[in-house]
């Protein structure tokens, strides 16, 4: 019979490919042994299909069960059978695929110093320096916020968008997706001093294990200065309406 022709070639040429694994305990990756049986079975399929003698012959056993009114009750059987046997196969073999396997934090935790201008920052208790004036000089403070709207659409808008939602026109190109300003779950959760650090270094200066870390962010510590990326600080919550988390809560 021609069908079972076709499964004992299959079964030779998977065996052939488990042997290394069974006999000397060199397994073949399932991955590669997927993806050569795929082959295989359609060659063997082509093969043995080529006329139509061969066709008609290789699927006459399957035809007559789906059709020959003496099969009825094997057919019902079967018809019963293949969806039980794929539901059990559902809940007995699937393994649990765990964690998705590009997890990362979207907020890892910072490093304890940050070097750039020259100095070195104990990122604990660093606060904006250019804050104090949100309370002494309201006019002042509303000026340079103003400053760093034009720092954060000069050099950041461009990702992170015109709204500050994360969604500027080069964001769909990114994996990860650059960071939203907007709404209280975003930098509302962070410190100054932590964006002061996100800013100034960047997708490079992010740790190893938050990974993968791919990330576009640029480093900034060469393009801005100090200045400018306390005032951008500034502009990103000023304009969102957030309130930067304290060291105190
Ligand atoms: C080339 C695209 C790009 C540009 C330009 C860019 N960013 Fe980003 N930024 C990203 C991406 C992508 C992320 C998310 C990945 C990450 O955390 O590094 C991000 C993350 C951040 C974060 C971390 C936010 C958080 O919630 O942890 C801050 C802060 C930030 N950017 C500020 C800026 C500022 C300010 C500028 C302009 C001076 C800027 N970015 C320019 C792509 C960009």
């Amino acid at each position: 019979m021609r069908l079972i022709k076709f499964l004992a070639v299959n079964l030779f040429f998977y065996a052939l490919l488990k042997a290394p694994g069974l006999l000397a305990g060199k397994p073949v990756p399932s991955s590669v042994i997927t993806m050569y049986m795929f082959f295989i079975v359609m060659t063997v399929l082509l093969v043995m299909t080529i006329t139509d003698e061969g066709a008609n012959g290789l699927f006459a056993p399957i035809r007559s069960l789906l059709e020959d009114p003496s099969r009825a009750l094997a057919r019902k059987v079967l018809f019963v059978l293949l969806p039980v046997a794929a539901a059990l196969s559902v809940q007995y073999l699937s393994t649990d695929p765990g964690p998705p396997f590009e997890l990362r934090s979207a907020h890892p935790a910072p490093p304890g110093v940050v070097r750039a201008y020259g100095k070195v920052y104990e990122l604990d208790g660093l606060e904006n320096p250019l804050r104090a004036l949100e309370k002494e000089n309201p006019a002042a403070f509303k000026e340079l916020a103003r400053e760093g709207g034009e720092v954060y659409f000069r050099n950041c808008f461009f990702c992170h968008g015109a709204r500050l939602d994360g969604r500027g026109h080069y964001a769909y190109a990114m994996d990860p997706l650059p960071m939203p300003f907007t709404g209280s779950d975003t930098i509302a959760q962070l410190k100054e001093s932590y964006l002061f650090w996100r800013i100034v270094k960047g997708g490079p200066g992010l740790p190893r294990e938050g990974g993968p870390n791919i990330s576009s962010m640029p480093a900034w510590e060469n393009e801005l200065t100090e200045e400018e990326v306390w005032k951008v600080i500034l502009f990103l919550y000023d304009y969102t309406g957030n309130r930067p988390r304290s060291w105190k809560d």
